[in-house]
């Protein structure tokens, strides 16, 4: 046990990112601050169930669709959802599509949800850029195929959708599927993306209220507001009242500091659905229903009996 003392010199000595270091690496073998809680779709169970899961593997190369695919499971837990679906458009060799794959089977038995996972291709590789809206600075035509054959051997649950996407939306979405609770977007063009934000437009029986999103293209290099996965996000926004797609702002602070230092927290957004008849219902069990004096918070279901606490 090293003391509270020896703690303090250690962290005066060593680099900020050092010490942010070894305490992501103690984040994942303690649960010191990070217990085990029971389920809710609260950050305390969210960052408690994250830690394990990764810790344990599936899916681990890929924490931000871990992030997603529990953030989306535990809202439909809360919203008595049993089945959803998880996506990741853009597959190419399937490393992405093999990790959602083992990261929805790892929420399905922490959570119950039944998850079914669909990966959407062209199969052989980015289509053509079309214009300087789609950076052919960085993409060409034919970059990432499939080895279509390979990946199949190996996907235990997950379904390919092989085509276009303006094509394979429109199947997917006609083909009655459980309501879409993560998408990854991972489609490296903007038109591509445009296509692939037809699913927003859907029945809002096809998507929860809120989906969690992951946008892979939009940080560093020659990523900017004009062009790919920016300005497809942009301009559904402009033109859909009603459906917003937005970033979650400040995410890193309140999840693991094992993530903190890294980038995919910014690329997580939700797709907004303000008109959805769920939109409004409670989106966790349990709500601070009393801030005492000392500010500490009491918890409790909202239809439990709380205001007995009131003069406690
Ligand atoms: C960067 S790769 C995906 C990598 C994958 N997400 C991973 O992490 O392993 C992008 C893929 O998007 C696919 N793609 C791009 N535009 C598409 C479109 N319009 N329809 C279907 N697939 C498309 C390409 O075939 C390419 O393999």
């Amino acid at each position: 046990m090293v003391s509270q003392s020896t703690k303090s010199f250690i962290k005066s000595v060593l680099p900020q990112p050092v010490v942010m270091r070894m305490k992501t690496i103690r984040d994942l073998i303690s649960h010191e601050n990070y217990p085990p809680v029971p389920f809710d779709n609260t950050y305390p169970w969210l960052n408690y169930a994250f830690l394990e899961l990764l810790k344990h593997g599936p899916g681990a190369y890929y924490p931000a669709y871990i992030w997603g695919v529990l953030q989306g499971a535990a809202l439909a837990k809360v919203l008595k959802i049993p089945r959803i679906s998880v996506i990741e458009f853009g597959v190419a060799g399937g490393h992405g599509l093999l990790n959602l794959e083992a990261a929805a089977e790892a929420v399905k038995e922490e959570t119950g949800i039944q998850i079914d996972v669909f990966g959407f291709d062209t199969g052989v590789g980015l289509p053509k850029p079309k214009d300087i809206r789609d950076q052919p600075n960085m993409w060409f035509e034919g970059q990432l195929p499939m080895n279509r054959a390979a990946l199949e051997s190996v996907l235990k649950r997950a379904r390919l959708l092989i085509g276009p996407v303006k094509e394979t939306v429109p199947s997917f979405i006609a083909g009655n599927p459980a309501p879409v609770a993560f998408v990854s977007f991972d489609l490296d063009l903007y038109s591509s993306t445009r296509d692939a934000l037809a699913l927003f437009q859907a029945d809002h029986t096809h998507l929860l209220p809120r989906v969690a999103s992951y946008f892979d293209d939009i940080l560093g290099h020659t990523y900017n507001d004009f062009c790919g996965e920016r300005l497809a996000i942009r301009e559904f926004n402009d033109s859909n009242d009603g459906r917003k797609i937005c970033p979650m702002p400040g995410l890193r602070y309140f999840i693991p500091r094992v993530a903190f230092y890294e980038h995919w927290p910014d690329c997580m957004y939700f797709g907004h659905f303000f008109e959805h008849p769920m939109y409004p219902m409670l989106d966790s069990i349990n709500k601070a229903v009393i801030s005492d004096i000392q500010g500490l918070d009491i918890r409790r279901p909202p239809e439990s009996d709380w205001t007995s606490k009131i003069s406690e």
